[in-house]
């Protein structure tokens, strides 16, 4: 055996002896092919809906941080009737508003299940008036609606006795070291909850949340990702597990610069709150939150817009009128959303942009009335034609500064038609002769001149 040979097996021999968690997490170009449907999804919506659905208390951080004792917030389960709960009109709602996916929360920091879980016995089954398993309604819906299903779940599980930490500011039950047992005994508990919901829905993606508890070696992220894969090889896992997920979570504000992770979603509340809160009406406009829409696309990433049913299983009116007017918007729209890719650099246009898969159409987000000629500098491609997105109203441009000794090319000026304007946000596509190419230089001085006019 040639010695660099002797070596290789040398390093592979070592590399498994480490602990599992020491080992790399998955290079992002071996994800490019499972994460293609999330890529063109762009918007999805997210469910928060357990015991604090009442509407009086934060979910699960309400008794975590002293606000209310544990047995008074997991008291609160006594309201959660499901009374109203028509889980097609959640589906027919979601697929209104355009979303590709959905994610709910099957089980929050709290512990409340919403399936009938059998390695747990806190659930809506066993432990409210609903008695019955809410999940599993859902999941077959969204199924049946061609939408990808995506599961929330905790981590933590604040009030599991083998959890150790119950209260922010009180000491853990026990020191996970020491009593290395009975943390495994809490491990296998999430995997055997985990085992449940993978092997009854083989959801699309896993969206967990609470890694920051603990470490990847304690939480053993390698061997859960592995646990779901061997139900569902292309299943997506959100970045909340320790840096072994697929993509990264910004919560509750898009990015100001485009992320290092090619996969994002920015999850986003309706009003300031995940759950049902009855005294919370700070309510987003539907401009809003489509101009976040828009912020995400434009930076390649997507949207993961919250809702919080009642405890009874009705949604509260603002945020169907809210999924509602995003839908309006989206499915006019759908070109320049859809499977679009993210647009040019800051600088070239004074408004977000994405770019089609082929590179030739460039989308142009505009959520104001231009008062002039819609500038774009810098594209070295032509421009063949340009018209309004969802009427195909046409659009003239002119060309200023096109100059023949410069690297620099000229400046479009497009004028947008009042009468194609979207009460929200119009969106132009340019279509162009060739792939984007751009001029990102600084400009450029005179060399020589042979053009009379300049
Ligand atoms: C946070 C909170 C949680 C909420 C989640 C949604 O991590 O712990 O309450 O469900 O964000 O993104």
């Amino acid at each position: 055996m040639k010695l660099t040979k002797r070596l290789l097996w040398a390093a592979a021999a070592a590399a498994c002896a480490l602990p599992a968690a020491a080992q790399s997490p998955e290079p992002d170009s071996l994800k490019t092919e499972r994460m293609e449907w999330f890529s063109d999804a762009k918007l999805g919506i997210f469910i928060h809906w357990g015991i604090y659905s009442k509407g009086e208390t934060s979910e699960s951080w309400a008794f975590h941080n002293g606000h209310i004792s544990l047995p008074d917030y997991m008291a609160q389960s006594d309201y959660f009737t499901a009374d109203k709960y028509n889980p097609q009109e959640w589906v027919d709602l979601i697929k209104e508003s355009g979303a590709k996916y959905t994610v709910i929360t099957t089980k929050h920091h709290d512990g409340f299940a919403l399936w009938d879980t059998k390695a747990g016995k806190v659930s809506a089954v066993k432990s409210s008036p609903a008695k019955r398993d809410v999940l599993a309604p859902f999941a077959e819906a969204v199924k049946d609606a061609g939408l990808k299903l995506g599961f929330y779940y905790s981590l933590i599980d604040w009030p599991d006795p083998d959890y150790p930490e119950t209260y922010r500011d009180k000491a853990p039950k026990y020191d996970i070291k020491k009593e290395p047992k009975r943390w495994q005994k809490f491990l296998d508990f999430n995997n055997a909850q985990l085992t449940e919901l993978s092997s009854t829905w083989n959801p699309d993606l896993y969206w967990f949340d609470g890694d920051w508890e603990h470490s990847a070696e304690e939480w053993n992220a390698p061997g859960v990702i592995k646990l779901l894969r061997s139900y569902n090889p292309d299943v997506i896992v959100n970045s909340r597990i320790q840096g072994y997920g697929d993509y990264a979570t910004p919560e509750l504000g898009v990015p100001v610069k485009r992320p290092s992770s090619p996969w994002w979603e920015t999850c986003m509340t309706i009003n300031d709150s995940w759950g049902f809160r009855t005294n919370d009406d700070n309510y987003k406009t539907p401009n809003t939150v489509l101009h976040m829409l828009v912020d995400c696309i434009g930076m390649g990433g997507n949207l993961l817009l919250d809702i919080g049913p009642r405890a009874d299983g009705s949604i509260p009116e603002e945020e169907v009128a809210m999924l509602k007017a995003v839908g309006r918007w989206v499915n006019k729209h759908a070109e320049a959303v859809y499977g679009t890719r993210a647009g040019l650099p800051k600088g070239h246009i004074q408004a977000n942009t994405s770019i089609s898969k082929d590179g030739k159409t460039i989308y142009v987000y505009m959520p104001y009335r231009p008062t002039g000629g819609v500038e774009l500098k810098g594209l070295k491609s032509r421009v063949k034609s340009a018209r309004i997105v969802g009427n195909d109203t046409p659009v003239d441009w002119k060309i200023y500064n096109d100059i023949s000794w410069s690297a620099s090319p000229g400046v479009y000026y497009f004028s947008i038609p009042e009468e194609a304007l979207d009460p929200e946000i119009t969106v132009m596509a340019l279509e162009l002769d060739s792939p984007v190419t751009l001029y990102e230089g600084e400009g450029q001085v005179i060399s020589f001149n042979d053009n009379e006019l300049n």
